[in-house]
């Protein structure tokens, strides 16, 4: 399962964590973005808001550098960390903000993955998604693929969904009670109008359904569990630890009895420049 750590959570903040995919679902992601790229070349990639896991994805491929951004310092270093070893003298790891007009002026990249980049712009730069896809256009030399999460419903329909928006809420309520920035996901349509108004055109999109598992289950609840040293009101977090295990067991036993949580869908769309 891919935990997407969060912006406003360095190492000094506690990491957040925000809504994860199953394993087998992000590798369908990425294995729908390689399906889709047949056999152009890859050329200088840019991983335009990077993570261990779209980084160890990148590594995989025939690229001829890569250039990976983050908002965060310590993603930088934690990315460093564990895969520095495998970068080659051309590979960059680079720490900038989209929101700042110079960041990367001028360089333009062959493929540019926007893998979960959305969904965390409101950590480092809030209210900038709708001007996010305008200003990557300029980079985008070649191809576009963003990936993200469809955002949750408000009601659920089935136990599975119950226990999964149980859990998103609780998690929201943790991180917004520690002081810190929430994710916001935005659906499919919304991606491809967006990109359409920045001056991409949207070749190809598809929604991909997840199952999430107990990994998912509990990284997002150990997510509140981290924030609980940061409520004001001690019997507060007490109060809501008691909560996180009391749905941390029923999630797992749904789960168990179900064969996994089937709730939702990831997007991934592939656009060129227009
Ligand atoms: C969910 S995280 C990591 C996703 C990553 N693809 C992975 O492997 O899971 C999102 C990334 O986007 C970066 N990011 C978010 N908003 C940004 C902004 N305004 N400028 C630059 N990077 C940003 C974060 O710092 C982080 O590196």
């Amino acid at each position: 399962m891919k935990l997407r750590l969060p912006l406003a959570a360095g190492p000094g903040k506690l990491a957040t964590g925000q809504p994860a995919t199953g394993q087998p679902a992000q590798d369908r992601l990425f294995g729908t973005v390689e399906a889709w790229q047949g056999d152009r070349p890859w050329g200088h990639l840019l991983d335009a808001g990077t993570g261990s896991h779209s980084l160890r994805w990148v590594l995989g491929l025939s690229t001829e550098r890569w250039t990976a951004v983050t908002g965060a310092d310590w993603m930088e270093r934690t990315v460093r960390q564990e895969l520095g070893h495998r970068m080659r003298p051309v590979d960059r790891v680079v720490t900038g903000n989209w929101s700042d007009p110079g960041f990367l002026a001028g360089q333009v990249f062959d493929t540019v993955l926007a893998d979960y980049l959305l969904g965390a712009i409101d950590g480092f730069a809030p209210y900038f998604q709708g001007r996010l896809f305008a200003r990557l256009r300029p980079h985008v030399g070649g191809r576009l693929y963003a990936i993200g999460l469809e955002p949750y419903p408000d009601q659920a329909a089935d136990e599975a969904t119950a226990v999964i928006l149980d859990i998103a809420r609780l998690r929201d309520a943790c991180i917004l009670l520690a002081g810190h920035r929430c994710y916001r996901e935005y659906p499919r349509a919304w991606v491809e109008q967006s990109l359409r108004d920045a001056g991409f055109v949207v070749e190809q999109a598809v929604s991909v359904p997840i199952v999430y598992g107990r990994r998912f289950v509990d990284g997002q609840l150990d997510v509140c569990l981290q924030k609980l040293p940061l409520f004001a009101d001690p019997r507060l977090a007490q109060a809501t630890r008691d909560r996180v295990e009391a749905l941390r067991a029923q999630a797992h036993a749904v789960h168990d009895r179900l064969g996994g949580l089937r709730v939702g869908s990831d997007w991934v769309v592939a656009a060129r420049p227009g």
